[in-house]
Parts: structure tokens; sequence; C-alpha cells
């Protein structure tokens, strides 16, 4: 059973020798697998842009589709604490928009958020805590910047750019956020971040030494078989299986060997028998007086 699933309780594991395990899950189905294997935190994360709705990045996520998706994860009631993505755009026009769009994230189901950025991020996380709504820093490589960033690549790999990060994930604690998300950094670049801030850092694509180790759903278990980034490990191989089932299936309604008789229902041989009888005289077809006055049973 998963425990200590709240903000407070999740920034009291830094350092506990009890890595943090997150996962994203983007409705009931996947929540509840989330659920039943006993992961800390559920994040409906941005990504559910190209792992559901087809997209080619998160910038195409809207606080609805986030809504949404939240709303059919918190209806499961799953044990461990959900996580939302803040996405693009809903919170770089102001602490006032932000604060708003997270209380929508929040009244959907989450029980925090998370947002992409350093220390330009400072007053609106500020802002959001001080609603009462605990946050989630994101740094390293940071999709929702994808085009600032030109690409989606590895992280702080020069010395300015470590510090900068290091600088940024003080930054962020201090101004709140109860864990750092690092994702697309050196192993030993995280390692650094993870010993100077006193909240715990997830890692995804960040090596070993963080406070707990996040992936995507559908990575992690093969939903798609799409060419994986290095650090994803893949525990099952769900797209291989569910299309060998579902050529299965097709293969015995074509063959007349699905439905058998005992996945039929049945009734008794005299109402078959009387079924198979002829109508007789005075035993007409009911047609109801509506439908006979829209002539849509005419004779
Ligand atoms: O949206 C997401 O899935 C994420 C994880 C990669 C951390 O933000």
């Amino acid at each position: 059973m998963a425990t200590l699933v709240s903000a407070p309780g999740l920034r009291s594991r830094k350092s506990s020798g009890r890595p943090i395990v997150m996962v994203t899950a983007y409705d009931a189905p996947t929540a509840r697998i989330a659920s039943d294997a006993e992961v800390d935190i559920i994040l409906v994360g941005d990504s559910v842009a190209n792992t559901v709705l087809g997209y080619d990045d998160t910038l195409q996520v809207t606080v609805d589709d986030m809504v949404h998706h939240v709303g059919a994860v918190a209806r499961s009631r799953p044990e461990p604490m959900i996580v939302a993505d803040l996405p693009w755009l809903s919170y770089h026009t102001g602490a006032a928009d932000a604060v708003r769009n997270a209380a929508r994230l929040v009244r959907a189901g989450a029980g925090a958020v998370k947002l992409e950025g350093g220390r330009k991020r400072v007053a609106v996380i500020e802002a959001l805590v001080d609603t009462e709504i605990p946050v989630m820093g994101h740094l390293g490589l940071t999709p929702q910047s994808v085009h600032a960033m030109g690409g989606y690549r590895v992280q702080a790999k020069e010395l300015e750019a470590a510090r900068t990060l290091v600088d940024d994930a003080m930054a962020l604690a201090r101004a709140g956020c109860f864990a750092i998300v690092l994702e697309g950094v050196p192993a030993s670049v995280a390692r650094r971040v993870t010993e100077s801030v006193p909240v715990p850092t997830i890692g995804i694509g960040a090596g070993p030494w963080c406070d707990g180790q996040v992936l995507v759903f559908h990575d992690l278990l093969g939903l798609e078989d799409r060419v994986l980034p290095k650090f994803v490990r893949r525990y099952a191989s769900l797209k291989a299986d569910a299309t060998k089932a579902l050529a299965a299936w097709t293969a015995d309604v074509r063959n007349g060997e699905f439905p058998t008789d005992a996945e039929s229902y049945h009734v008794s041989d005299e109402v078959m028998g009387d079924l198979r009888r002829p109508r007789g005289v005075g035993e007409d077809m009911e047609i109801p007086p509506s439908a006979r006055r829209l002539g849509t049973l005419g004779r």
C-alpha cells in the first residue's frame, strides 16, 4: 500500500532512502493499474498530448483537456496522490491566470500541480502556494519549451547551464515547491542538484541519484512501439499483446468460432415455439399511437 501520499508527506521523503515512484496516467483504467501497483504519485501529464491525443508535442493541450483527464483519473479513486500538469500558456500570462487554471485542476481532483521552468516562475509558484495549492517544479528538458530549446535535447551539459540548473532548483525550493522533476540532464548534474535542494528530486532521464523516478505509462508498458529514449526501461509489450489478442478474435469471428453457445443468451423452447408460430387473427402487431401519428410504422 502506498503511504504518505500528500505533498508534505512526499516532501519529507527527501533522503529517506525510500525513493518516490511516480508514473503518468490519463484515465480511469490506467489510474487503477498505477494504484494497484502501489506507486506514490500519479502524474496526469501533458504528455497526454503525445500518448493519447495524437499530437506531436505538448503545446496543443489545453486546460479543458487536462480537466477532462484529471477528472477521469480522480473518479477511479486511486490511492496515490494525483499531480496534474499545468499546460502551456495556462501559467505564463501571470499569477492570477495560473491560480484560476490550477484551481480548475484541483476541483477536478488533483492534489497538486506541476509547472515547467526556473527562477522566472517564482512569482507564480508563490501565488499558487499562497492559495494552498502544492506545486511540483520541472527543470532540465522542459517539453513546453521545445521551440526555445531548439528541440528535445539533454540539458545542462555545459558548466554555466549546470550552474543555472542548480540555482533554478534552489529558487524553486525556496518559492515553496514540494518536489522537483529533473528531466533529461546528466546523472552527475542531477546528483549535484539533488544534494543542493531540501526537497525531493524526481528524475526522468536524469540518472540514479534523484530522490525518485518517473516514467510515462505508455513507454514503460510498451503500449506504443515507437523508438524509445535510452532512459526508458520497458517492462511489458502491451501493444504487441493487444494486437495479437485482437487478431485472434478477428480470426475467430471470421471462422464462425465466436461467439459459442456459452457466450450467448437463451430463452425457453416454449417462447421459441410461440415465436416461430405465425400470428393468429386478432394477434396483430401492437403499434403505439405516437408511431401511428408520425407515420414511422405506416402500413
Ligand atoms: O507530462 C509528462 O509526462 C511529464 C513527465 C515526463 C515528467 O511531465
